[in-house]
């Protein structure tokens, strides 16, 4: 049995379409195929990744139209329908060379924003609620699926699906002081409301962090929070 890839290159400007066929082998997933092209067709394939194990989130591509981990999506399911696999680097961001986009934005506006507690704390009490309340949010592993597939993210001042995702782990971390400063940074900063509300961020977030759900819980929290005109 093979996979048959259809992937798309680019070196510089040149872009163009290379198709392979890889022998399967049991538990082969995407990135295994990526690296037996590497290793037996052309070395100058180049794709991102790091733990191999769903945990870094460096290695999202888009199989089929579909923001995905090719570290652990299995490549059976494809082999089985027989048809070519449309593989692509990552929407709504750079290609620096074939499947590897350019993050720095994200990164850059992440220090930004400072999304990062501004207090630490060891009682246990607290870090009991925290485990409660933010626990989809904490499972967050910024692999940008959501923020490649987010409709609105290519209107340049809504934050995207991940930053809000973020801002409301804040939010709701009991260890976190600056709450007025996080509903800033997601109402004026970020345009929540510009949020469409399609889900399709939820639809493809490998973590089921549902960042579409979290956005809504967010409006509710700047209604309870934003005081009334005089
Ligand atoms: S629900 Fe909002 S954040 Fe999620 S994909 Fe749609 S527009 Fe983007
Ligand atoms: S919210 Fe989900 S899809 Fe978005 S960056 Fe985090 S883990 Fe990835
Ligand atoms: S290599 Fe780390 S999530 Fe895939």
């Amino acid at each position: 049995m093979f996979l048959k890839l259809k992937v798309r290159r680019q070196l510089g400007q040149d872009v163009w379409y290379q198709t392979f066929e890889v022998p399967y082998q049991e538990g082969m997933t995407f990135l295994s195929a990526f690296w037996w092209i590497k290793e037996n067709i052309d070395n100058s394939f180049t794709f991102r990744h790091f733990c191999r194990a769903g945990i870094c989130g460096t290695c999202t591509v888009q199989i089929n139209g579909f923001p995905k981990l090719a570290c652990k999506e299995q490549v059976l399911p494809y082999v089985l329908l027989g048809e070519p696999v449309v593989v692509e680097p990552l929407k709504n961001f750079e290609v620096i060379r074939d499947l590897v986009v350019d993050n720095e934005k994200v990164i850059r506006k992440m220090k930004e924003l400072k999304l990062w507690i501004s207090s630490d704390s060891s009682d246990v009490r607290i870090e009991a609620q925290i485990s409660q309340k933010i626990e989809s949010a904490a499972d967050c592993i910024l692999c940008c699926a959501c923020q490649s597939y987010c409709p609105q993210v290519l209107e340049s001042v809504y934050a995207g699906p991940l930053f809000f995702a973020k801002i409301y782990r804040f939010i709701e971390d009991p260890r976190e002081k600056e709450k007025e400063l996080r509903l800033n940074q997601a109402v004026q900063m970020g345009h929540l409301y510009h949020c469409l509300s399609c889900n399709k961020c939820n639809n493809v977030c490998p973590k089921e962090v549902e960042p579409a759900t979290l956005i809504r819980r967010l409006m509710l929290y700047a209604v309870d929070n934003t005081p009334a005109s005089p």
